[in-house]
């Protein structure tokens, strides 16, 4: 295992506490929890360490973020927190339902009660979401909570101006990337039988976005 694989983003860094707090409120006592867009395993690692009766499953389509994820882990090992699958959000099978992956407290009960999505659905393109939104119908248990974090607009506009400056940001470095309106994403939670419950501002403009499978 290669220490230096682990990456570190500052965000992730400042972002986890107030994350922490949302989950430690909406969760239920125990279960499992699918992390889609791990990044660098920060939060991973973090969340694993606080969230004891839950297991958490990270995963991130790009290899260096799995060995980030891994080496993370590697560094600040927790009983709950697993390898990093290979999870591309855009695809209509995710690894965890085509490889069989033996876990048996998921192939027993086939479900996850939270699946957390944290800063991606503005950075990939949309069809990621709509493959999020597919995954979390598939794999939520009835009543479990998908969960996203990120910057939105409302009702089509921005919520700041630094948001509408990432916002061009974004756009200028792929054109398929940019700050979703809420009211789209809610549209699409809602045709995959996800029920909007709560919707928090958080720190730096950006928005906790709760779903409830019904
Ligand atoms: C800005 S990073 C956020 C990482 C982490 N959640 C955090 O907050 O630190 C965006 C992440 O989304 C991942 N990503 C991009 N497209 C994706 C997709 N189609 N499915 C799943 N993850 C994707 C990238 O590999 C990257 O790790």
């Amino acid at each position: 295992m290669n220490l230096d694989a682990r990456r570190y983003a500052d965000a992730t860094q400042r972002n986890r506490q107030p994350i922490l707090e949302i989950l430690q409120r909406i969760l239920p006592p125990e279960g499992n929890i699918l992390e889609i867009s791990s990044g660098t395993g920060q939060h991973a690692v973090f969340f694993a360490a606080e969230l004891v009766n839950h297991d958490w499953y990270p995963s991130d389509p790009d290899p260096l973020s799995r060995d980030s994820i891994a080496a993370w882990r590697n560094h600040h090992p927790s009983d709950n927190l697993h390898d990093p699958l290979d999870i591309d959000a855009m695809t209509s099978c995710w690894a965890i339902e085509n490889e069989k992956i033996s876990i048996d407290a998921i192939t027993q009960c086939q479900a996850f009660c939270l699946i957390a999505n944290i800063n991606m659905i503005h950075i990939s393109p949309w069809k990621a979401c709509l493959g999020l939104m597919a995954g979390a119908n598939r794999l939520l248990s009835a009543g479990g909570i998908l969960y996203l974090y990120g910057p939105y607009k409302r009702n089509g506009q921005h919520i700041s101006p630094s948001n509408e400056m990432f916002d061009r940001s974004l756009r200028s470095r792929n054109f398929q990337w940019g700050v979703r309106n809420l009211e789209d994403v809610v549209a699409i939670a809602e045709s995959e039988d996800l029920e909007l419950q709560e919707v928090v501002a958080m720190p730096a403009n950006n928005l906790s976005v709760i779903f409830r499978k019904q």
